[in-house]
């Protein structure tokens, strides 16, 4: 035998050397859900060591991510039932939990890179990320909303603004509205490919935004279909995104590599909450290894994201496999 592959995986050194992709602490943003009220803490029941802060103790968490050397935060609010409605009005009034969200950390931690969720679901009394109108989910009504929103998220402090409703021409329409308002150096890091998946499940408990009729698959896309990411990432590099992300990430891996190969904007991974909840579950019993963690964050990078938004972020580094 002339060629031996083992002779390159002999030993740790080696094995070091030829490493292909790592994953640093720079390549990961973190969600954080908020919640009105003072000193609350609640952990999300399907997120083991996942909690939803309110806005002093949101502060206390991102000071201790950046001490660990974690500088990305993407923000999700929890809203109480009586201050949805049907045209999501709370999430652009002055004033608001999430707003004042964005303000407190910018003033407080102005190094921290804030993304902000730009979707109507987590204030709509429908639960939709559109304006609901006879059983239908309203486009270019809805990319009003989405544009009063994302200009809020902007004069509150937002680095990146990452719309997540799929409504079509939404990248254009923030971006115009963005720039006509001196925002040009604020980043759209775009939902490109986000598919209509059941690994959402407890991110909705934990925001209480499941819709209340319906489902999402008339603006999510099919879990079938791969060549469509292509249409959609296109539409999204020509109205000015940033970023282009796929959602959600493990199961769609083929989805992150086709979008890094056709396209040379960044790409960002969600390893969405159904993914987090499903590998805590299994490691909880014992059935997996913990190292089942880390093998999901490369793979993400070895697909080609730049970028994972991942709830594992804080822990990894806690717990020194990530620097
Ligand atoms: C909604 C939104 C969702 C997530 C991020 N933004 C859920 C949905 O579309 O219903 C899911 C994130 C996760 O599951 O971790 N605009």
């Amino acid at each position: 035998m002339l060629k031996r592959p083992r002779r390159n995986r002999k030993s740790p050194v080696i094995r070091n050397m030829i490493q292909e992709t790592h994953v640093s602490a720079a390549n990961l943003i973190f969600p954080l859900f908020i919640v009105d009220g003072e000193n609350q803490k609640v952990e999300v029941k399907s997120m083991p060591g996942i909690y939803r802060y309110s806005i002093d103790n949101l502060l206390r968490e991102v000071e201790s991510c950046l001490k660990l050397g974690l500088n990305a935060f993407d923000l999700f609010p929890a809203v109480e039932e009586a201050l949805k409605d049907k045209y999501a009005t709370e999430s652009y009034r002055e004033g608001t939990l999430y707003l004042r969200a964005i303000e407190a950390v910018k003033k407080n931690f102005p190094e921290a890179c804030v993304v902000t969720d730009v979707a109507m679901d987590p204030y709509s009394s429908d639960g939709h990320d559109g304006i609901v109108k006879d059983g239908e989910i309203l486009n270019d009504e809805t990319l009003e909303v989405l544009g009063k929103m994302a200009l809020a998220h902007a004069q509150s402090g937002a680095d990146i603004i990452a719309p997540s409703d799929m409504m079509d021409g939404r990248i254009g329409y923030i971006r115009e509205i963005l720039d006509s308002n001196g925002h040009t150096d604020v980043s759209l890091m775009s939902y490109t490919a986000k598919y209509a998946s059941a690994y959402y499940g407890p991110f909705r408990d934990a925001l209480g935004s499941a819709p209340k009729n319906g489902d999402k698959k008339t603006y999510q896309m099919n879990p079938a279909n791969s060549r469509e990411a292509l249409i959609e990432a296109q539409l999204d590099m020509e109205e000015g995104a940033d970023f282009l992300m796929v959602k959600p990430g493990l199961p769609y891996l083929d989805i992150i590599k086709l979008l890094h190969d056709n396209f040379h904007l960044p790409i960002a991974a969600y390893n969405v909450s159904g993914e987090y909840a499903m590998l805590k579950a299994a490691i909880a019993n014992g059935w997996l290894s913990e190292a089942v963690i880390m093998e999901t964050l490369l793979s993400f990078r070895r697909a080609g994201a730049t970028s994972i938004l991942t709830y594992h972020a804080k822990e990894v580094i806690e717990k020194g496999w990530v620097k």
